[in-house]
């Protein structure tokens, strides 16, 4: 699989800008990888890009983070869903539309919500070290949650 390194906090947000130029409303981007391999922190410097405006200080405990801009993000933090049959109730399906961006962490707590589409990547790495980013991914093979 190809791999891309993000060294710092500087690689992350440049990587981002240049993945947001590809990126269209419709368009879902799952991230995968353990607790503290920058997927927040990629998403964030994504949605920045994306939407145009800064949203590093967004809230982060939240299941469904909301952002207009130029084009509209939805964030979805799927890491503290225990039971897929709460879904429905929860009303996540009405994040994919088709003029926003949604970007999902911890895909493999809710498998079926992820619509075809979905572009599956994972991070790697902790604390100082650099992070790499696999493409193409598949969420059938692995599962990183501690639970799973
Ligand atoms: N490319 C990078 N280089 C160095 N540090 C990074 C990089 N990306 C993220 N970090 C740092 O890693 C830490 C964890 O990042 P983040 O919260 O984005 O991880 P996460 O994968 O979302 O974790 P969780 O699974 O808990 O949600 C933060 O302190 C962040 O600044
Ligand atoms: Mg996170």
């Amino acid at each position: 699989m190809p791999r891309v390194q993000l060294t710092s906090l500087h690689d992350t947000q440049l990587f981002a800008q240049g993945l947001a130029l590809g990126l269209r409303g419709g368009d879902v981007i799952a991230f995968s990888g353990p607790i503290g391999s920058g997927k927040t922190t990629l998403i964030r410097s994504l949605t920045t890009a994306l939407t145009g405006d800064d949203v590093a200080s967004s809230p982060s405990f939240l299941l469904w983070q909301r952002y207009e801009g130029r084009i509209p993000v939805n964030h979805l933090d799927l890491y503290r869903i225990e039971n897929q049959a709460d879904l429905p109730e929860l009303g996540l399906h009405e994040a994919f539309d088709s003029s926003s961006v949604t970007l999902v962490e911890w895909p493999e707590q809710a498998p079926t919500l992820l619509p075809a589409h979905t572009v599956y990547l994972k991070l790697q790495g902790a604390g100082d070290e650099p992070r790499h980013l696999e493409l193409g991914y598949s969420l059938h093979e692995h599962s990183d949650h501690p639970g799973a």
